[in-house]
């Protein structure tokens, strides 16, 4: 029986993080799920962000996946610790959903010498405050500025950033983070959307200012985990299978597909309901 690692996004951010994870633990089988016919999340309520992570991971649950990352900073702001407390002892309470929030602010500080860090995301990630709570924990003396930027999802949903309108808000809002605090020299990407931006977001950075992309902290943070959990590991299957499900026309789902699989995996599209 196969039983794979479901990877869960609003679209298609989470492919960054996919990438990551694969290039790291190469041999397991993974479902990714992209609920681009939803997307963007990161201007939605708590409710509706709960409501739509649960009827994603419901449906991974039902193709027998026994772990589940949110490789979405807006889903695991607002919705995994409720599923995770709430929902996942009801549902299957030997299975585990994660995210990308704690494996992202459990490191961050070790990047920062002035110890001035910026948090790049969406509303709802910046609203929830959850960096700023999380990365107090683990790096005390660690000052977090925020910032959220609403046009760089649609941006890469519809595959418009290059274009000069596109461009002006890549730099609009390292601008206001800047220069809300200049004393910043990491920046992290808190949106699994963002690292698709990268190349145009270098671009407006000053050259003292790294640039932190979640993929390599998620994969490495994961690899520990299946260590650290080796009931739940030795049920995942390992055939090196990939799947990819879409809510959105698969069609339109493969050209970004190509970005990362150059023509040879291909999407299908699923209901969620
Ligand atoms: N990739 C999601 C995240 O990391 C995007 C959110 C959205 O759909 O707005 O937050």
């Amino acid at each position: 029986m196969k039983s794979p690692i479901g990877i869960f996004d609003s679209g298609y951010g989470g492919l960054t993080v996919l990438k990551s994870i694969r290039e790291k633990l190469p041999n397991y089988d993974y479902i990714y799920l992209g609920d681009n016919a939803r997307a963007p999340y990161g201007t939605r309520s708590f409710e509706v962000v709960y409501q739509y992570t649960l009827e994603a991971v419901k449906y991974l649950f039902s193709l027998d996946c026994q772990l589940i990352v949110l490789a979405c900073n807006t889903a695991s702001a607002k919705a995994l610790r409720t599923i995770q407390q709430n929902d996942l002892p009801n549902l299957f309470p030997e299975r585990r959903v994660l995210g990308v929030l704690r494996p992202t602010t459990e490191e961050i500080g070790n990047y920062s010498k002035s110890d001035y860090v910026g948090v790049l995301g969406t509303s709802g990630t910046v609203r929830s405050n959850s960096y700023v709570i999380e990365i107090e924990k683990f790096f005390p003396s660690v000052k977090v500025t925020q910032q959220s930027c609403p046009m760089w999802v649609p941006l890469v949903e519809n595959n418009s950033f290059l274009e000069k309108g596109g461009q002006y808000f890549i730099e609009k809002y390292i601008d206001e983070i800047l220069t809300k605090q200049p004393a910043i020299d990491t920046l992290i990407l808190a949106c699994t959307h963002y690292p698709l931006l990268k190349e145009s977001i270098l671009k407006y950075v000053p050259s003292g200012v790294k640039v932190v992309d979640q993929g390599s902290l998620v994969a490495e943070k994961l690899n520990d985990y299946l260590q650290r959990h080796s009931t739940l590991e030795t049920k995942l299957s390992k055939n090196n299978d990939l799947t990819i499900l879409t809510t959105e026309k698969a069609e339109k789902f493969d050209q970004h597909l190509n970005l990362f699989y150059n023509n040879l995996v291909k999407s299908s599209t699923v209901s969620l309901h």
